[in-house]
């Protein structure tokens, strides 16, 4: 029977795909440190069919080998891609290419669904959260999978601090607000710093090094480079299950690689590329990508002559509309920084405090605000 591409992450029926919260002496370096389970989950368990599977419905093995060598590991990436692109494929003939298409749409949802079904498969959406209760709530739970979320501010907000704790977050149990799986981390200016992971793991009270040993990262040199990532992410992501997806930071290659006016509209084609294949990545496995950003000053005026603060983020209307969720952070006093929903399908403009500690993301403890320890501690 054909399977219904899921488009977000959802909580796992199955015990064996849950991280282990056993205290297993073997694994724990200390008594009261909780291991994360090497294997995570059973393939069943994802949200996508392997290409492979299309060998049963008279696709050759040759065909699927080249299929794979040109990035499409899932039968859902096949369902959504065009004609054309699949006829890019070496020894994809226009007959090809249409057999492909009718044999794999019968494993993806492409009509219409009832308001009534999305609903309830929006409850189910697993939210990440963020290591601070203050942001977890402006964020109506946390940092939604199958979307795209971008923050953005200047420099030292906090934007690799938050991508670091929601690298650890990822990981957690449903139940102690992760997704119970792994984390890709493409690092465009080698801030990426496992000693942060280790932090946020001893917090949670996770085995640091297995916490190490679920986060993929690969250092991006140049905006082909980071692309081509994708491609090696859509081969990880159909072996094993990943829940997070980071670019930290996603403009500053393309800034670099792509200099002066007379270069923007190319730079904005390798963009809007390289967008798109992160789209269809948070469309086929339901991870969350979470992106980072940098600001420039409004000089067109748009920020307004009163506004306080008139930045905006670079990248244009293309990186503008790939972003599901838009997150602006800014300094506050000391450690503590501000987070202001910029844009969201469904959360109003508010805004809300978190602090950065040596333990990650944490709620700001002051007299008028949350008292309570921030990390959802297990018992
Ligand atoms: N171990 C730590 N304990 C407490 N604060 C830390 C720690 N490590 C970093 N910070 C704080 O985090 C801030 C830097 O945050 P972060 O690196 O996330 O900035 P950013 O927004 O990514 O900046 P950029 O645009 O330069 O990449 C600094 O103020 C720094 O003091
Ligand atoms: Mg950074």
């Amino acid at each position: 029977m054909a399977q219904r591409m899921k488009q977000s992450i959802k909580v796992s029926t199955k015990e064996n795909s849950r991280i282990s919260e056993k205290n297993d002496a073997s694994n724990a370096s200390t008594s009261n440190v909780l291991p994360v389970e090497k294997e995570l989950v059973q393939h069943d368990d994802l949200h996508h069919n392997k290409i492979e599977e299309l060998e049963r419905h008279g696709i050759s093995a040759n065909d699927i080998r080249k299929l794979k060598v040109a990035g499409f590991y899932t039968i859902q990436s096949i369902a959504h891609a065009l004609p054309k692109e699949l006829m890019t494929v070496e020894g994809i003939s226009d007959k090809k290419a249409e057999k492909l298409l009718i044999e794999s749409k019968k494993y993806a949802k492409m009509s219409f669904e009832l308001a009534s079904a999305i609903h309830l498969n929006r409850a189910e959406i697993i939210m990440l959260k963020t290591g601070s209760e203050a942001l977890d709530r402006l964020l109506g739970g946390g940092i939604e999978t199958g979307s795209i979320t971008e923050i953005f501010g200047e420099f030292r907000t906090g934007k690799s601090q938050l991508c670091h704790q929601l690298a650890v977050a990822c990981q957690l149990p449903i139940d102690r607000g992760g997704g119970e799986g792994k984390c890709i981390w493409i690092d465009t200016e080698g801030t990426f710093r496992p000693e942060r992971l280790i932090a946020i793991a001893e917090r949670f009270k996770l085995n640091a090094n297995e916490v190490l040993d679920h986060v993929a990262v690969a250092r991006a040199y140049n905006t082909d480079h980071q692309l081509r990532l994708l491609t090696q992410a859509a081969a990880m992501m159909s072996e094993s299950r990943y829940t997070l997806l980071i670019v930290d930071s996603v403009m500053a290659l393309f800034r670099t690689d792509y200099s002066g006016r007379g270069e923007l509209a190319a730079r904005q084609m390798a963009l809007a590329r390289f967008l798109r294949a992160l789209t269809n990545l948070t469309e086929e496995f339901g991870i969350a990508v979470v992106i980072t950003n940098q600001v420039v000053a409004q000089v067109d005026g748009g920020g307004g002559m009163y506004q306080a603060d008139p930045k905006k983020p670079i990248g244009g209307n293309i990186l503008a509309h790939a972003s599901t969720t838009r997150l602006y952070l800014r300094k506050g006093k000391q450690n503590e920084r501000i987070c202001k929903i910029y844009d969201s399908p469904c959360l109003p403009e508010d805004d809300a405090r978190f602090a950065i500690t040596g333990f990650g993301i944490e709620d700001v403890k002051d007299k008028d605000e949350n008292k309570k320890k921030s990390g959802y501690d297990s018992d």
